[in-house]
């Protein structure tokens, strides 16, 4: 790391939407400061930069990898181009927060993984659900076994894109479809909750531009537990969790994948439980990059290389059901 200080130096590549959120975010971690922004077109970082003040501001992702005061960089551009520009970042020896889904399949996936331990360069994919507060609660929560064993989850996420064959919802060589957009996060918190699935059974209906418009997936485990997953691009659904447990129910509300609250009902009581989160929720992820790079890690504890590479050969099983092939 080449400041001296400590306070890490970020910079985002890519001046789109979720770009602005997270950078709305970073503005309330501690030991973290948005040092440089690049764009494609260096007009719109040098607006990005001044709503965040960005000391620097590039026309090209190139000149944010040159730049050697620059920690780590978060990677906000169309699924298609994660893993070509985390190469780009890691092979200029730049820690990498990469926004989901990591790549396209699992083999790219394990591509920037052998590559960022040969550069011994940290990275890890901006999976936010899994460090929100009401998230992890959950985990514990099935982790202590206080309600018995979980038996059921149904997890969804729907909302209506409006059709544009141009856009990355839509249109196939940017990785476009439901399930790689907003079917990732009803998968992740199946892995997160239940493990890897026994058996998988998927099917989709499919846009004019031959990406899945909505994706119903079941997955299926050892002891009858099962999980029923559902995503759509044109439809808006309710976006929540429902956790079946031997002795009780956890409703997570919408939308679950955000700072959200919990219900959660046993024979005995009904509890509300919500939690405290004034920020977007990107900050939660941000913070716990800061930490491990000021403390020389090179990979997250929680959201390891391993658990990247599963969700990646899951979202790859549910696509060959599917018959969806980026290639
Ligand atoms: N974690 C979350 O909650 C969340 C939410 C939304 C999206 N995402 C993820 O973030 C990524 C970006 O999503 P977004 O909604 O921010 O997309 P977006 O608004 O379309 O922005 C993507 C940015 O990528 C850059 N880019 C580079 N090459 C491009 C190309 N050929 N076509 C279009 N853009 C290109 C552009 O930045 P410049 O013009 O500045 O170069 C563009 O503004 C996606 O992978 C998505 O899955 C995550």
């Amino acid at each position: 790391m080449e400041n001296g200080s400590k306070i890490i130096q970020w910079g985002i590549l890519g001046c789109g939407k979720i770009a602005h959120k997270f950078a709305q975010d970073l503005l309330k971690v501690t030991n973290a400061k948005l040092h440089a922004v690049a764009s494609r077109n260096l007009k719109k970082s040098v607006l990005f930069g001044l709503l965040y003040n960005s000391e620097n501001c590039y026309g090209s992702y190139l000149e944010l990898c040159l730049d050697n005061t620059v920690d780590v960089i978060y990677i906000a551009t169309p699924h298609s181009f994660h893993f070509e520009h985390t190469i780009l970042c890691l092979n200029h020896s730049k820690a990498v927060l990469c926004e989901k889904p990591f790549a396209l399949n699992s083999n790219q996936v394990a591509h920037m993984i052998d590559l960022a331990r040969e550069k011994n360069v940290f990275l890890m994919e901006a999976m936010w659900t899994l460090f929100l507060p009401h998230f992890q609660y959950v985990l514990n929560l099935i982790e202590s076994k206080e309600l018995g064993e979980i038996t059921n989850l149904k997890a969804d996420f729907g909302y209506q894109f409006g059709f544009n064959p141009e856009s990355r919802i839509y249109n196939k060589s940017l990785g476009g479809g439901s399930l790689l957009d907003i079917g990732i996060y009803p998968v992740f918190a199946a892995l997160n909750m239940l493990g890897i699935p026994s058996n998988i059974n998927a099917k989709a209906q499919m846009t004019s531009t031959e990406v899945d418009e909505n994706c119903d997936i079941v997955f299926q485990y050892k002891n009858g537990v099962s999980a029923s997953l559902f995503s759509s691009v044109v439809e808006e659904t309710k976006t929540e969790a429902i956790l079946t447990f031997e002795k009780g129910t956890v409703h997570i509300h919408s939308r679950f994948h955000e700072p959200s609250k919990l219900t959660i009902t046993t024979a005995e009581e009904t509890t509300e439980k919500t939690f405290e989160v004034q920020t977007n929720g990107y900050n939660f992820e941000a913070e716990h990059v800061t930490d491990l790079l000021l403390n020389n890690k090179k990979e997250s504890p929680l959201m390891t290389f391993d658990k990247s590479l599963q969700l990646m050969k899951l979202l790859d099983q549910i696509r060959a059901e599917i018959g969806l092939d980026y290639n």
